[in-house]
């Protein structure tokens, strides 16, 4: 719809009052409390608007008085991308990369899901376990690690490792010689927005002298590890073709060198919209492999980006410009990391119809650094207003887990929309020896 004919429909936004709880006539909190928010609901780094039941739930929320940022995890969604991956990607294992997004909410409840994790530190695996993970679910995905994950991962029979160099694999022999590991491959795909390509994996050139060397230290490794790279906005099922015909060069040399690969380890980067593509890829090599060969995936983006809602307050405004109480150091920290943009489409109200008359502003978020950006072209209602809300769909991935607090600004709140599905997640599991494993490892508790 353009501006043009926006401006002439006019629509009105919604409005209610907040309920703050607090009586009319107390000082500032009274005029607080009589100032009109209306909420406006962005695309944000998805393609579609919060849908009616999280509208709903934020409006919920703010009419019930809560007057700072908060984020919407909602668990339905969780319950959607998790079903979406099994049924999609069939006879591949989803380990959830717990970087992506460490909220309780969702660790917990892929743990009850069944699914493994990714963990990169002693802390991810630590917050795991507690949620009710297996430590045999659980791959220590880091190809560098510290000292103290691997004494860790030891402690609790968290075999599993990645590595990429010969310093690695000394360090694994010193410290968990019964580790079991995944020989971390270097994949280019140039379409990936953030490639991991140059930090981690070995190039081909190195693998055999890396194959030769753990067989030499007396160390098992049960096949190869691959990350085609994060943030693609394209298909790029041709990354995974490519790291296919990696893997099965790796299982060639392995088996000359007398080793017995059983694993297969796709990594993530797995875009949505192309889930099926990459699956059609993958699935010729499955059968080409041994039926033994156990397919592992470790999706963080995918999974967590659709399950969270940022709704943020608008605190201020100059010339033309819009201030925020969230930023590029809190919520918005993927808008400075990995130059995400959020949708520029127009935004809907709370009934979901397009709200006018609109103009671009930029927004600027609390803190007092210069870079404190979220958007530089969002169009925002003419009469947008201190107390406003705004509020923006598929912020899950890489957005609070790298969020600083800088300049001590609030952080945001998180809010569960469909608890019903939550079920009994925190019971039972590894959570309830907990005691026990305290007692066994003095690094928990740390
Ligand atoms: C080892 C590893 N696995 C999985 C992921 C998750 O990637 P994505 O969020 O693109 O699915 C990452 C992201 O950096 C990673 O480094």
């Amino acid at each position: 719809m353009s501006l043009h004919r926006l401006s002439k429909a006019r629509l009105a936004p919604h409005h209610f009052k907040p309920r703050l709880g607090i009586s009319p006539g107390h000082g500032w909190a009274s005029s607080y409390a009589h100032a009109e928010s209306r909420i406006f609901y962005y695309k944000g780094l998805s393609n579609r608007h919060p849908t009616p039941r999280q509208r709903q739930e934020v409006a919920d929320i703010i009419s019930s008085g809560h007057r700072h940022t908060f984020h919407l995890t909602d668990l339905e969604v969780a319950s959607r991308q998790f079903d979406k991956w099994e049924t999609t990607m069939k006879g591949i294992d989803p380990y959830y990369a717990v970087k992506c997004n460490d909220s309780e909410t969702l660790v917990g409840h892929f743990a009850k899901k069944g699914g493994g994790f990714d963990c990169a530190s002693l802390e991810e695996m630590k917050k795991c376990i507690a949620l009710g993970a297996s430590p045999k679910k659980i791959i220590l995905s880091n190809p560098c690690k510290n000292d103290r994950d691997i004494i860790y991962a030891r402690s609790l029979g968290i075999k599993r490792m990645t590595f990429d160099s010969v310093t690695e694999l000394e360090k694994v022999r010193e410290l968990y010689p019964e580790a079991e590991l995944l020989l971390r491959m270097s994949i280019f795909d140039k379409n990936a927005k953030i490639p991991l390509c140059f930090k981690a994996g070995a190039v081909e050139k190195d693998w055999d002298e890396l194959l030769e060397t753990a067989k030499n230290l007396g160390l098992r490794v049960r096949g190869p590890m691959f990350h085609v790279g994060t943030g693609s906005e394209g298909d790029n099922s041709a990354a995974y073709e490519n790291g296919m015909q990696d893997c099965w060069k790796m299982f060639k040399k392995a088996s000359k060198l007398g080793m017995k690969f059983d694993t297969i380890d796709i990594g993530g980067g797995q875009v949505d919209e192309h889930l099926d593509s990459i699956y059609s890829t993958l699935r010729p090599w499955m059968d080409k492999f041994p039926d033994y060969v156990h397919w592992v995936g470790e999706p963080g983006r995918f999974l967590a980006s659709p399950t969270q809602t940022v709704a943020v307050k608008v605190i201020g405004k100059r010339n033309g410009s819009v201030t925020v109480d969230d930023g590029v150091h809190g919520s918005f920290s993927n808008v400075l990391q990995e130059h995400q943009v959020l949708s520029k489409e127009l935004p809907v109200d709370q009934k979901g119809d397009f709200t006018g008359p609109v103009h671009s502003s930029e927004i600027f978020g609390p803190t007092c650094d210069g870079l404190d950006t979220i958007s530089k072209e969002l169009m925002v209602p003419n009469d947008i207003r201190r107390g406003d809300w705004l509020v923006f769909a598929g912020m899950g991935a890489y957005t609070q887990v790298t969020s600083s607090g800088f300049n001590g600004m609030v952080r945001s709140a998180e809010k569960v929309l469909h608890e019903e599905v939550r079920q009994d997640e925190y019971e039972g599991g590894f959570s309830s020896l907990w005691p026990q494993l305290k007692a066994l490892n003095p690094l928990f508790g740390t």
